[in-house]
């Protein structure tokens, strides 16, 4: 089967003109069931952990010192086919070739349940469980609909963590650079140096709804204005701190009407910074900013930390595995670090032998979009070189 075509068929599950497959959720679920019939037809055992993670090994491949290769195939609402399929792809690919030549080779293709986090407001749950790093806080967490992780995991036939999985002696993982900066390289694959670091927040603001027309502005409590301070004079802190970047992307006003004031409102807040420097100095600023907006709109605020990842380097074994095979396989490559988070920086702050190959993003880098894109010649040789990689690993 060609590689895109791979690609396109994920892309199918959950289209909706971009594709939606959200964390712990059936249409997820489908994809993983589709990637594992792929699997199986290629003669790969597949197995799944109490969280849903799949994996899928050569026969007699022996269970000690594995070398995982994979990524995610849940997406964010209306996103791309790329983030996340592409490492899942290139990993099956890959691995089959590599245990044709090497039959029982120690190798494991992986898929991780909800990467992108944006349902429960906290990513990398696959990952999470297979470090250990999931408690009751985790599975209590719920959507906007009020299911929770733990519902969500039931309905989908999971016992939820903890997981008995033996971490491996290494994990590759393949990724699109979601950036434009291979494209402007003029290269088409990257060396993942480090994964910067992040950490989110849910904020409430509690004012007073009230009557559009009738409150004057000056006695109103107005929480949509709180939030609105808060997106700017967050923004403007960033632009303070270098490399420092903040989001506010999912705002929801309950029962909300074009003529009544905002009573109450809920965002999420997403900081990120490659250094724990600069991360620690934006996420000081969010509680501090979120009180001061607040007192200025007569609001009440709560604050409540969700996730923190620290920023974490990749292994230096692995990077040299990746560049040596990129030469071997002549393809030019050259250093990044991501802005995106990954299961790889989950597996790397655990101390696992991590690493990660970029593939050039095209249209100047669009992801998390319907139109992210990437070159089929690209995602050949990422193929190519990941392979090159585990062999070299073996
Ligand atoms: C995952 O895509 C993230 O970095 O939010
Ligand atoms: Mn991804
Ligand atoms: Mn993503």
């Amino acid at each position: 089967m060609e590689r895109l075509d791979r690609l396109a068929r994920l892309g199918a599950v959950g289209d909706d003109g971009g594709i939606t497959r959200p964390g712990l959720s059936a249409v997820e679920d489908d994809a993983h069931t589709l990637v594992a019939g792929w699997c199986e037809e290629a003669g790969l055992a597949v197995s799944r952990d109490a969280a849903g993670n799949l994996y899928a090994r050569p026969a007699d491949s022996p269970a000690a010192a594995e070398i995982w290769s994979g990524s995610h195939v849940d997406t964010v609402p209306s996103g791309g086919r790329f983030d996340g399929a592409l490492g899942v792809v290139a990993a099956l690919e890959a691995v089959i070739e590599v245990a044709a030549a090497r039959p029982g080779a120690p190798l494991a293709v992986v898929v991780f349940r909800d990467e992108e986090g944006w349902r429960f407001r906290n990513g990398c749950f696959g990952s999470r469980s297979v470090v250990g790093d999931i408690g009751p806080e985790d599975l209590a967490q719920r959507d906007a609909a009020g299911i929770s992780v733990a519902e969500a995991l039931a309905a989908l036939g999971l016992a939820g963590p903890p997981v008995d999985v033996a971490l491996p002696a290494a994990y590759v993982e393949t990724h699109i650079e979601q950036g434009p900066m291979l494209e402007s390289a003029g290269a088409p694959l990257g060396d993942v140096a480090a994964i910067v670091g992040m950490a989110g927040f849910s904020v409430t603001f509690s004012g007073s709804s009230g009557h559009a027309g009738t409150v004057p502005m000056s006695d109103r409590s107005d929480a949509f204005a709180a939030c609105a301070e808060l997106a700017v004079r967050l923004r403007d802190r960033a632009l303070e701190i270098p490399g420092s970047v903040v989001t506010i992307g999912d705002v929801a006003i309950p029962n909300p009407a074009s003529n009544v004031i905002p009573g109450v409102v809920r965002a999420s807040i997403d900081v990120r910074a490659p250094s724990i420097e600069a991360l620690d100095l934006l996420v000081a600023a969010v509680p501090a900013v979120a009180a001061d907006v607040a007192a200025r709109n007569r609001c009440g605020v709560d604050a409540a930390r969700g996730g923190r990842w620290q920023p974490v380097a990749l292994s230096n074994r692995i990077r040299r595995s990746i560049r040596a095979a990129a030469r071997r396989t002549e393809v030019p490559i050259t250093e990044l670090v991501s802005g995106a988070g990954h299961d790889a920086g989950v597996l790397a702050a655990a101390g696992v032998d991590a690493g990660m190959l970029f593939v050039r993003s095209l249209n100047g880098g669009a992801s998390h979009r319907p139109d992210e894109l990437s070159d089929e010649a690209d995602v050949a040789a990422a193929i190519a070189v990941l392979a090159e990689t585990l062999r070299s690993l073996l």
